[in-house]
């Protein structure tokens, strides 16, 4: 086989790039699309020793998993989605597969991993649309990016998007954007109130005129922000918008992460909640704790829980959202993770709720845990990949004993995956190893009355904390 060679393939599997797998006894060739069943016309393209990619040239006889995407921009090569044209049974089924293939590799024995739990209306549940800006000089399209390009497509209707998001992007595509932003990112509640932060290199008088424009036109715009290389701007508006998650009131700052489907959020609380079992006694560390979302679920029922978070604004809610919810044990931090994991060693943490971004935790982190030995954690992750790594640096000390994808993110390869961890109950008494210096910058502490203005430009790079403690004042909404 050469490249440009056109064969025919039987796709037998999915990859966890969402990718179908054509496999020989000498050769492996992925191909974008690929359904499990398909027979296709497919032309080499890049080839390796022993695995290559291929394009679809024509479908010779369709996979039963087939179905009609119903969805222009998917036929134009949008990146959004990679899996519109999948059963969506057969997706939640492949996601629990290639979970049980990615640790069952990496931690060499195989995992129990539970069935994927799906939405009952797959939909129209992101409430973040990011809209990318093509870059050159003749044309300035604003839209979704292609799969592994640079090519923006534009779209006039998404199933996956609140219908808030939709409208507000009509409404943008028909602006005289300023040339300097290169992407915008619309966030919407359930009631339908919209947020929204661009990107561009600096701050300028023709975005901030543009920002104001934008709060005219688009009617449940609340606020409007800019992001920079190294800072955050509010431009107008309010900084947050509002939604609520079973009994809980959530302030969600329009710059800062949030889950981006409200009702598998609500299902991934009640699976975090029914693991963990908590007591009146428990303490628990969330880290990576953005605005409070399971640390503020969790407070009622336990002693107390500390949220870690590097995103100020993120951290300005998770406060917030604390005093509004009349939460008074739950207390927050803005800082690296890295840096301040270790000044809770000596709090006697029951549980650890680990949710980092897509990269993973860092190394030191798992170290710090590792010489921590809460009774549990519950790893919260949207990479199975980072997932596996994490894992097997916990392995000595922890078993995994629940596994569960939920499907955060429909008709996408993207897979949100729930591990619970329990310390080996031999291992609970060993000594810990302390294996690097401990590093201790001094904090600025806010006490009390503190000044939110003050937090919002502190930036993680700075490598300062903010304690926040609580404060006994009401906050108005
Ligand atoms: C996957 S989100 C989880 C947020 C939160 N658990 C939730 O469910 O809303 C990861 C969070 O980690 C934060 N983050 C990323 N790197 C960090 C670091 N090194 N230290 C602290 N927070 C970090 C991001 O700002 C983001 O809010």
């Amino acid at each position: 086989m050469k490249a440009n060679d056109i064969i025919l393939a039987k796709i037998q599997s999915l990859n966890h790039n969402g990718e179908g797998v054509f496999k020989t006894k000498d050769i492996t060739i992925f191909v974008p699309r690929g359904v499990p069943g398909d027979t296709l016309k497919v032309k080499v393209k890049k080839l390796r020793k022993n695995y290559g990619s291929g394009e679809i040239i024509a479908i010779v006889k369709p996979s039963p998993l087939r179905v009609n995407p119903e969805c222009k921009a998917f036929e134009n090569g949008c990146g959004g989605c990679q899996w519109l044209h999948i059963d969506y049974k057969t997706q939640l089924l492949w996601k629990a597969r290639i979970v049980n293939k990615i640790l069952g590799v990496a931690l060499n024995e195989n995992i129990k991993v539970l069935p994927c739990l799906g939405m009952k209306e797959p939909y129209h549940y992101r409430n973040k649309l990011s809209l990318n800006r093509e870059d050159s000089k003749n044309s300035k399209k604003l839209g979704l990016m292609k799969e592994n390009s640079l090519e923006i497509v534009e779209f006039d209707y998404c199933k996956q998007e609140l219908e808030s998001n939709q409208k507000a992007y009509e409404i943008i595509r028909k602006q005289r954007i300023p040339f300097s932003i290169t992407q915008i990112h619309v966030r919407s509640n359930q009631k339908g109130e919209t947020g929204i932060y661009f990107y561009a290199p600096t701050n300028t008088k023709t975005i901030s005129n543009f920002s104001k424009e934008l709060l005219q036109k688009i009617k449940d715009l609340k606020g409007v922000g800019l992001s920079t290389h190294n800072d955050y701007y509010h431009l107008v508006g309010e900084k947050v918008i509002k939604e609520d998650i079973g009994d809980l009131n959530y302030l969600i700052p329009i710059n800062g992460f949030f889950q981006t489907n409200y009702t598998q959020a609500q299902q991934l609380q009640e699976i975090v909640f029914d693991l963990l079992k908590p007591t009146k006694k428990d303490k628990i560390l969330d880290l990576y704790c953005g605005a409070g979302f399971f640390s503020l679920f969790l407070a009622k029922e336990v002693e107390s829980v500390y949220g870690i978070e590097n995103n100020s604004s993120s951290i300005e809610s998770a406060i917030r959202n604390a005093k509004i919810n009349n939460i008074t044990n739950a207390n927050f931090v803005c800082a690296d993770v890295k840096e301040e994991i270790v000044s809770f060693r000596k709090k006697s943490i029951d549980c650890i709720i680990l949710d980092p971004p897509r990269v993973g935790s860092e190394i030191e982190v798992l170290d710090e845990i590792v010489k921590m030995k809460p009774k549990k954690i519950i790893y919260i992750s949207c990479s199975p990949q980072s997932l596996a790594r994490d894992l097997k640096s916990l392995s000595h000390l922890y078993k995994i004993t629940f596994c569960k994808p939920v499907d955060m993110f429909p008709h996408t390869y993207h897979i949100e995956v729930v591990v619970k961890l329990e310390l080996n109950a031999s291992d609970s008494h060993k000594k810990m190893e302390v294996k690097k210096a401990e590093v201790k910058k001094t904090p600025i502490i806010i006490k009390k009355n503190f000044d939110l203005k003050k937090v919002k430009n502190i930036k993680p790079k700075e490598n300062k904390k903010i304690i926040l403690k609580k404060s006994k004042n009401k906050e108005k909404t």
